[in-house]
């Protein structure tokens, strides 16, 4: 049996609520749980971004940390285990993995640029549009099939790409892929599908940019899953994987173990210095990039830790394991199980409710009100969007448990499967929802709904 392979030492109390209350908690936060103050949550699985637990190591980091405005001692730290794994040479601190984002994409993407990936985040797409560039998924088809079971369904459709960059010819500044594919459900990307990837860019000449936030899980699957990979450990696998990139985005809040932080990662000097340039304007001198020296410090020890194998074992075993429970009880779920989520297909779990009712919100809501815990939903409301008086929908209707790292005990993660499969056997008591208010854009922060009926 797998324990965790850390122990206890600093506690955070986390306070049970009665059903009435929670029921008047998510009356008033307009049902929908970005409203809901936390503290009337007991276990928190709206994101793994940020939500780490640091080490004793990490936390002895922090008093270490070297607050000079320029030449820290702790950005040198932090370079050189950022170096060791990724191995590109420019490297610069962000806050966050969206900054490193914006800067690359104002650099280098004009109006009318395509920038491909297999399924580019939020921030990512919204980054891109930003410059008004055009941002492209070219993910395999399988990767919509929440049913289908392959090892690596965040891999890019390689002929895809390649007719993409035949098309769009001179207006494609790189080439991105996220590894795991956080948008098809946290999915891995092979190593011979990253070596595939980099022969479409060498063909027409294109730098390959990683978006790299959960890069050890993905090494982890490989290992796991990929012919001739066992004996390799994780660390080597990763720098397999940097070695056929020429730089990468990173949000060290998910595979950094940090709280907040960030990179991007340039082998190319111009573009590099472009994008230093910018930094100074937006977030800082180049020795800090928007954090505190200790922040530094802190990723400078995360990048190592979560490259322990016993880590990374527990950890990918946990949300499968969350997963499995599921699975056993018929409880719809994208299959197979991905790196740090595990995702409810809404439309299998709750077919009598149409789109336009919510069904995803509806089953996060019922998911609090029943336990206390807090999910978020990644479908119509997320995405579904008013053109020319039409609602349109989006394909898949989910609702995500994002396992933050080092954080819960199995307990809790047998607890939140107890409580999804309560829901699960109640199904056909729940109802949809409205919209009562909504903003123009990211409608789903901010967004208050009520019940249809009762
Ligand atoms: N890329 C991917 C694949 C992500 O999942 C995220 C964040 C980012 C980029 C942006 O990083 O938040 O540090 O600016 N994902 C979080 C989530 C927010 O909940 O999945 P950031």
């Amino acid at each position: 049996m797998l324990t965790e392979p850390y122990k206890i030492k600093v506690v955070e109390p986390i306070k049970r609520t009665t059903r009435e209350e929670r029921y008047e908690v998510i009356r008033r936060a307009g049902y929908n749980l970005f409203n809901v103050p936390s503290e009337d949550i007991l276990i928190d699985l709206l994101t793994d971004s940020g939500t780490s637990a640091m080490s004793d190591s990490q936390w002895a980091g922090l008093m270490m940390g070297d607050e000079a405005y320029a030449g820290s001692r702790s950005y040198f730290r932090f370079e050189q285990s950022v170096r060791s794994i990724f191995g590109y040479k420019n490297i610069i601190p962000t806050h966050q993995g969206r900054v490193a984002e914006n800067l690359l994409f104002s650099v280098a993407v004009k109006p009318g640029y395509v920038v491909p990936n297999n399924i580019h985040f939020d921030t990512t797409r919204a980054n891109v549009e930003h410059n008004r560039g055009v941002a492209l998924d070219c993910v395999i088809k399988e990767a919509y099939d929440t049913r289908c079971r392959l090892p690596f369904k965040g891999n890019m459709d390689t002929e895809k790409l390649r007719r993409a960059l035949a098309e769009h010819r001179g207006k494609v500044p790189f080439v991105m892929m996220t590894i795991t594919n956080n948008s098809g459900g946290g999915q891995p990307v092979s190593l011979e599908n990253i070596r595939a990837t980099r022969a479409v860019c060498d063909e027409f000449g294109l730098q390959l940019i990683f978006d790299a936030c959960r890069f050890a899980e993905n090494c982890w699957f490989i290992k796991e899953r990929e012919a001739g990979c066992n004996a390799k450990s994780v660390s080597e696998i990763a720098r397999e994987i940097f070695a056929m990139g020429d730089g990468c985005t990173m949000s060290a809040k998910k595979d950094g173990l940090v709280n907040i932080g960030g990179f991007l990662a340039l082998n190319d000097d111009k573009l590099a210095e472009e994008c230093t340039n910018l930094l100074i304007l937006v977030e800082g001198f180049p020795t800090y990039g928007g954090l505190a020296g200790r922040d530094l410090e802190a990723m400078a020890r995360g990048f190592q830790e979560v490259l322990d194998e016993d880590y990374l074992t527990f950890r990918i075993h946990q949300v499968r394991d969350l997963g499995q429970r599921l699975l056993d009880e018929d409880v719809p779920i994208v299959e197979p199980v991905g790196g740090h989520a595990v995702y409810l297909d809404a439309r299998r779990f709750l077919p009598q409710i149409p789109q336009r009712e919510f069904p995803g919100q509806v089953l996060a809501c019922a998911l609090y009100l029943e336990a206390g815990i807090r999910s978020v939903e990644i479908g119509s409301l997320m995405f579904g969007r008013t053109e020319n008086g039409k609602e349109i929908y989006p394909e898949l209707e989910l609702v995500r448990l994002a396992v933050p790292r080092r954080v819960y005990t199995t307990t809790h993660i047998r607890y939140v499967a107890e409580s999804v499969i309560e829901v699960f056997r109640n199904k056909d008591r729940l109802s949809g929802l409205r919209l009562v208010h909504s903003a123009p854009v990211l409608r789903h922060f901010t967004a208050r709904l009520e019940p249809l009926a009762g």
